[in-house]
């Protein structure tokens, strides 16, 4: 059956595979984006313009909606001396502010939807401690801690869960995987010796907004090639 889907970011990475998984089933997607103008040429893919850097948006939603996925998101890799307030403001701006306003803008028409479902995003980098990850470690720790919270609060109407990936192969991670030394240096340090895929990192998330994970809430899904998990040596 088709669904409605609001998703924030839509135009690179994860959020942009994401979509084009989601219109391939034939559900309706409308895309929260700094540059609806980047979104395809398709009649079932609405365009809003939002920038999850600024303050609360007003959207023109829908009356009703199934689904909502949040992808903006930042990598502000520093050593923890040099981070400025900026720099902690910028990321829980973008990743967790941006998040829970356009959330809370998008809640009366998922209330209204068929099975709602919130997919959010965090990052490895909370449950395991990596070097240089102390800002935006935290502003995703508040994400998953609004993750459980909701999916409490939202119970049994609306399902909210999250993925925390490792490394994945999109243009945030550009300067991190900009050569095949790179990646073959990122993909050791992971149990399954490799590192994300973007496509399949959508597949996730087309999972947990559909019917096949309706049992699912709460959760803090880790998509991270064991990394979180495993110590292999
Ligand atoms: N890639 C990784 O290695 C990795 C690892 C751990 C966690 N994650 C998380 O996974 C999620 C998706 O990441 P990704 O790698 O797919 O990132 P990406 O390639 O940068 O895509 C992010 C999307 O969000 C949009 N966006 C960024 N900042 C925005 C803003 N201020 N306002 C509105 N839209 C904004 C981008 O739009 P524009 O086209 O306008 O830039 C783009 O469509 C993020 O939350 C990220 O933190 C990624």
């Amino acid at each position: 059956m088709s669904k409605t889907i609001l998703i924030a970011g839509g135009t690179s990475g994860i959020g942009a595979e994401a979509l084009r998984a989601l219109r391939s089933d034939g559900h309706v997607v409308y895309c929260a984006c700094r540059s609806p103008e980047k979104l395809p040429d398709d009649p079932d893919v609405h365009g809003l313009a939002f920038d999850a850097s600024a303050a609360s948006p007003s959207l023109d939603l829908p009356e009703a909606l199934d689904g909502f996925a949040y992808f903006p998101g930042t990598i502000t890799l520093k050593p923890f001396g040099r981070l400025t307030t900026q720099d902690f403001l910028h990321d829980f701006q973008v990743n967790f502010l941006g998040a829970a306003g356009l959330l809370q803008a998008a809640l009366p028409a998922l209330l209204k939807g068929d099975n709602s479902a919130v997919v959010l995003f965090s990052t490895v980098a909370v449950q395991t401690g990596l070097p240089f990850h102390a800002s935006i470690s935290a502003a995703k720790g508040a994400v998953e801690g609004l993750t459980r919270s909701l999916a409490a609060e939202l119970a049994p109407r609306i399902r909210v869960n999250c993925i925390a990936p490792s490394l994945t192969e999109t243009p945030l991670a550009g300067p991190l995987v900009n050569s095949d030394e790179k990646k073959a240096s990122s993909a050791k340090r992971h149990p399954l010796n490799r590192i994300g895929d973007p496509k399949e990192i959508a597949e996730l998330v087309k999972f947990l907004l559909g019917s096949q994970s309706m049992f699912m809430t709460g959760n803090i899904i880790k998509a991270d090639g064991g990394l979180s998990s495993l110590k292999l040596f």
